[in-house]
C-alpha cells in the first residue's frame, strides 16, 4: 500500500477518525469511531473472551492494523478493571501515522484520558515491548503483516484491516491462515466485517463462526472461536 493523503474528521458519536479521500475509505465507521471499536472489539472480543475464560491470568491480544491506536487505548482502559490478569497487547502496522496526525485525534479528551495513556501509546517505541500500566504491556510492530512471523499464542484477535474493496489481499488465506494458526484453544477472532468470503474461510479453518449484531446501523459483524 502506498502512502495516501489523510484527513481527520468527526464521526457521528463525536469521536474522530481518519479519511483517505483517494480510496474513499475511513479508519472507522463514520457512524461512530469509539462506539464501533467498543462494540466490535471490546464488547464482542475482549469481554466475550473474559466470560469464556474466567480462570485465565494472562491474555495475549493481537491487533491487525494499529492505525490510530484507538483499540489499544480502549483495551488498556478496560484492563484496569481486571488487575489480576496480565495483558500482552501486540499490534502490527505497515504505515504508522505521523505524530502530527495523531495529535489531531480527540480520543484523549473524548475518553477523559487523565493518565495520558493515549500519548504514551503513541510515544512508545516501535518493536520494543513497553509496560503501559501495571498489568498491561504493549508491543507495536512496524511491519507488513505479510512479512511477520507469528510466534505468539494469541487469545484474542482484533482484525481491523481496511475493507475488501480497498485491500482484498488482507482478507486472503495467506494473511488469515497464519493468524488462525497462532490462536490458542478457546481464543476468539473478531472483525467489523460480515463478508461471506471471510465467513467461509474461517469455517474451512474449522472455527466456530457466527454473524452477530454489528455496531450502530451496520447489520452484522463476524466473530469466530477456535475450539482446538
Ligand atoms: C482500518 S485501519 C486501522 C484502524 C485501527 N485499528 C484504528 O483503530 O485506528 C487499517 C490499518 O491497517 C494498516 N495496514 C494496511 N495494510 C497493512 C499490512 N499489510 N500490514 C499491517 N497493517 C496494515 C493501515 O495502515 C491502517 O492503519
Amino acid at each position: 500500500m502506498k502512502k495516501f493523503k489523510k484527513l481527520i474528521c468527526d464521526t457521528d458519536d463525536g469521536s474522530s477518525t481518519i479519511f483517505l479521500p483517494d480510496l474513499n475509505e475511513y479508519y472507522h465507521s463514520k457512524h461512530g469511531a469509539v462506539s464501533e471499536s467498543e462494540h466490535v472489539f471490546i464488547k464482542n472480543g475482549f469481554y466475550f473472551w473474559m466470560k469464556n475464560n474466567p480462570n485465565r491470568r494472562c491474555c495475549n491480544i493481537f491487533e491487525v492494523g494499529f492505525g490510530t491506536g484507538l483499540n489499544a487505548f480502549l483495551t488498556n482502559r478496560e484492563s484496569k478493571f481486571m488487575p489480576k490478569i496480565n495483558f500482552d497487547y501486540s499490534c502490527i502496522e505497515s504505515h504508522p501515522l505521523e505524530l502530527a496526525e495523531v495529535e489531531q485525534l480527540n480520543y484523549d479528551t473524548y475518553l477523559f484520558d487523565k493518565d495520558n495513556i493515549f500519548n504514551s501509546i503513541h510515544n512508545s517505541k516501535w518493536n520494543l515491548p513497553v509496560k503501559l500500566s501495571n498489568n498491561f504491556s504493549l508491543l507495536k510492530i512496524s511491519s507488513d503483516i505479510q512479512n511477520y512471523n507469528f510466534e505468539l499464542n494469541t487469545d484474542i484477535i482484533y482484525f481491523d484491516a481496511f475493507c475488501y474493496r480497498v485491500q482484498p489481499e488482507m482478507w486472503s488465506i495467506e494473511v488469515i491462515g497464519p493468524i488462525i494458526d497462532s490462536m490458542n484453544k478457546s481464543s476468539v477472532f473478531v472483525t467489523y466485517s460480515s463478508m461471506n468470503i471471510l465467513f467461509e474461510m474461517l469455517k474451512d479453518l474449522k472455527l466456530e463462526v457466527e454473524k452477530i449484531k454489528g455496531p450502530s446501523n451496520k447489520k452484522k459483524m463476524i466473530r469466530a472461536i477456535k475450539n482446538y
